[in-house]
């Protein structure tokens, strides 16, 4: 796809993977909608992305309420009379058990990283279908592929968008529109500090080495962590999966599609692998609780 003149649309534009999406969008020449809840991290974006080549819409808006999904995308019809690449990447995640999860904080989960990629992407359709042209991006995670402990609410709410980008391409067969899930582990950003419900990157932090020890006393297996990915690291990969009109699950992260390949075939085999990091996890997180 040529990118120059094209209208990006960048949920989550304010942090993180978000920014670099939009920074690679801005040296392509793109005209760049970012969107997120903070002006001020957007205005900044923004010059950056005037600075790299780029065209500069901010919009502000909470992509949890469907209203706003839907003004996003109007107000930008209005403008520019298309969308051609929709990165839904706006998200967060929690941290508590299922037992201490409130539903409020599940209900939120769901909001931000599910409903907000059905109504946006639903709104922007119709006028891709028009032009016979697009491609919807959805960050989801490998969590959205396989299970990790004490953060079930944001682990459904991924596996959802798997499921529902699944879904969009069977009816978008036959058609020159794409859709795109994204699959990462860890990547450097504000993600693992801004979980609802307390920090689940310190809660890595602290169950991690606790894990090593007890894999050697227990004899299990060590967890097969990839390495973490810098924004722009993970940023260079989606955009090459735009770049080739790529419709699919993408794995940006060394191992992650195997490890969810053996999930699908054999579960227990993929959470064997990482039975003590779980342990570790549940362990620190039951300290923390009787320590408040
Ligand atoms: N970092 C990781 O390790 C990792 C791994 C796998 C998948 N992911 C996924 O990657 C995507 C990008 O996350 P990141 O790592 O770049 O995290 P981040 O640095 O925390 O950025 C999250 C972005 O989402 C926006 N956002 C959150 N709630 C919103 C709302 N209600 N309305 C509008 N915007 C909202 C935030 O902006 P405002 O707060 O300004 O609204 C921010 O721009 C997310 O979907 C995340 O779940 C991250």
């Amino acid at each position: 796809m040529t990118i120059s003149s094209s209208v990006v649309v960048v949920t989550g534009a304010s942090s993180g993977l978000g920014v670099e999406l939009s920074y690679e969008a801005a040296r392509r020449g793109a005209r760049v909608v970012l969107v997120a809840r903070r002006s001020d991290r957007l205005e900044e974006v923004a010059r950056q992305v005037t600075e790299l080549g780029g065209t500069a819409d901010v919009i502000v808006a909470d992509v949890s309420l469907e209203q706003e999904c839907y003004r996003v995308i109007d107000s930008t019809l209005s403008k520019y009379g298309q969308i051609d690449v929709l990165f839904n990447n706006a998200g967060r995640g929690n941290m508590a058990r299922v037992e201490d999860t409130p539903t409020e904080q599940w209900r939120s989960m769901f909001a931000v990283n599910v409903d907000s990629i059905f109504w946006l992407t639903a709104r922007a359709l119709p006028l891709m279908r028009a032009r016979n042209a697009g491609h919807i991006v959805a960050i989801s995670s490998v969590a959205g592929r396989y299970g990790h402990p004490l953060n079930a609410a944001y682990v459904a709410a991924k596996h959802a968008v798997v499921g529902f980008i699944a879904a969009l391409r069977t009816e978008l067969v036959g058609t020159n529109i794409h859709a795109t899930t994204i699959c990462p582990a860890g990547i450097i950003t504000e993600w693992a500090d801004a979980t609802e419900g307390g920090s689940i990157g310190t809660m890595y932090g602290a169950a991690i080495p606790r894990s090593r020890v007890l894999a050697r006393e227990q004899g299990l297996q060590t967890a097969p962590l990839s390495r973490m990915m810098t924004a722009k690291e993970c940023s260079d990969i989606i955009w090459n999966a735009v770049d080739t009109g790529r419709s699919d699950d993408v794995y940006t992260h060394n191992g992650t599609r195997e490890l969810a390949v053996l999930s699908t075939q054999d579960r227990c085999a993929q959470e064997d692998k990482f039975e003590a990091l779980w342990i570790a996890m549940n362990q620190t997180y039951e300290e923390q609780r009787s320590s408040k």
